[in-house]
């Protein structure tokens, strides 16, 4: 199914996904409110609130805590953007100056607190054990993954598996959060929790892979976010660690230099290295894999308009070019 069907398909409930985003945004102090409508304003995809709805309805659950626990994870998500462009240093998101570039690195940090706490109160209320249970393991995990991907920042040493470790971490475990509690609220057991799981976090997988292609290839345009931000971090991401294990001689010095030294002199010749050297087509080869298994992990599913939607949400990780 194409991103648009899935979008249509899900309208009625983001509607109120996003209504119940800005209710629950307001705060008594000026900053929070100025802040936090600022970048949820600036849209953002909304894949994970989608997510959450998609397999909460592929369960026949009609609600009303898909709607939710929705707004929830686009509440950890959004925390996660602000306190990532942050560690990045990053200047543009969703096609706008970041916060810490307009409001600087402090208020950042702390609407980010505000974010990831006011999801605590929203998902306290649903009142479901199990789901907190989820939850806090993701927003923990998602916190080592940060830290971890800190580490190994200006190491040209790191292997794939430690990146694959990081990505699992810092971006599928909030996937698969978001599948998950869909099928928890579905109340179908153990097996088809696992399965939406599984499936979850093979999706995030392909996503992160495909993002940090994107990093190289896409446009600032049409990204809303600026090209070689992670050659600038030092981030070690597939395309260099695949670029390092497979270019000439001289090619593996500059890339190791690169990530060594971070910046963006060394862009253009970085981006010339993982070309040549397949290793874009590596990387979303492997994106392709993973979401081949996201949707593997579906079989046991009812066949239904929203099983076509979660296929396609698969496709769309891996197509995308924003
Ligand atoms: C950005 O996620 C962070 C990553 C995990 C790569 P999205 O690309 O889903 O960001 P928005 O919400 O659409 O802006
Ligand atoms: C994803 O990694 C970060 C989070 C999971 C918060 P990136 O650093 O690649 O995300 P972007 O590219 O800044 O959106
Ligand atoms: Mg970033
Ligand atoms: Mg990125």
């Amino acid at each position: 199914m194409p991103i648009e069907d899935i979008q249509a398909l899900v309208a009625p409930g983001m509607r109120a996904v996003n209504a119940f985003i800005y209710n629950r945004l307001r705060s008594d102090v000026a900053l929070v409110n100025e802040l936090g409508n600022y970048i949820v304003a600036a849209g953002g995809k909304r894949l994970r609130p989608a997510l959450v709805l998609l397999s909460a309805q592929a369960f026949g659950y009609a609600g009303p805590h898909h709607i939710e626990l929705a707004a929830v994870i686009e509440f950890i998500h959004t925390a996660t953007l602000l306190h990532d462009d942050v560690v990045d240093g990053s200047e543009l998101r969703r096609g706008r100056k970041t916060a810490n570039h307009l409001w600087g690195n402090e208020a950042s940090v702390l609407v980010g607190d505000f974010l990831y706490s006011r999801s605590f109160q929203m998902m306290v209320e649903v009142r479901s054990l199990r789901v907190m249970e989820i939850l806090a393991n993701a927003t923990n995990t998602i916190a080592e993954g940060e830290v971890m991907q800190l580490m190994h920042c200006h190491d040209p040493d790191t292997t794939e598996e430690r990146y694959l470790e990081v990505i699992r971490c810092k971006t599928a475990k909030l996937f698969e959060a978001a599948a998950e509690i869909g099928a928890v609220l579905g109340e179908i057991g153990s097996a088809g929790e696992q399965a939406m799981a599984r499936y979850g976090a093979h999706l995030g997988i392909a996503f992160q892979l495909i993002d940090d292609v994107l990093d190289y290839r896409a446009s600032a345009e049409e990204m809303g976010k600026n090209v070689g931000d992670d050659l600038e971090e030092g981030k070690p991401t597939l395309p260099l660690i695949h670029s390092m294990r497979h270019g000439t001689p001289t090619q593996v010095a500059l890339l190791r230099e690169a990530v060594l030294t971070g910046g963006r002199d060394h862009l253009p010749k970085v981006m010339e290295a993982i070309e040549r050297n397949g290793s874009i087509a590596y990387t979303a080869e492997l994106a392709r894999t993973e979401a081949a298994k996201a949707v593997a992990a579906l079989q046991g599913l009812p066949s239904s308009v929203y099983r076509n939607a979660l296929e396609g949400l698969a496709g769309f990780a891996v197509h995308r070019h924003s």
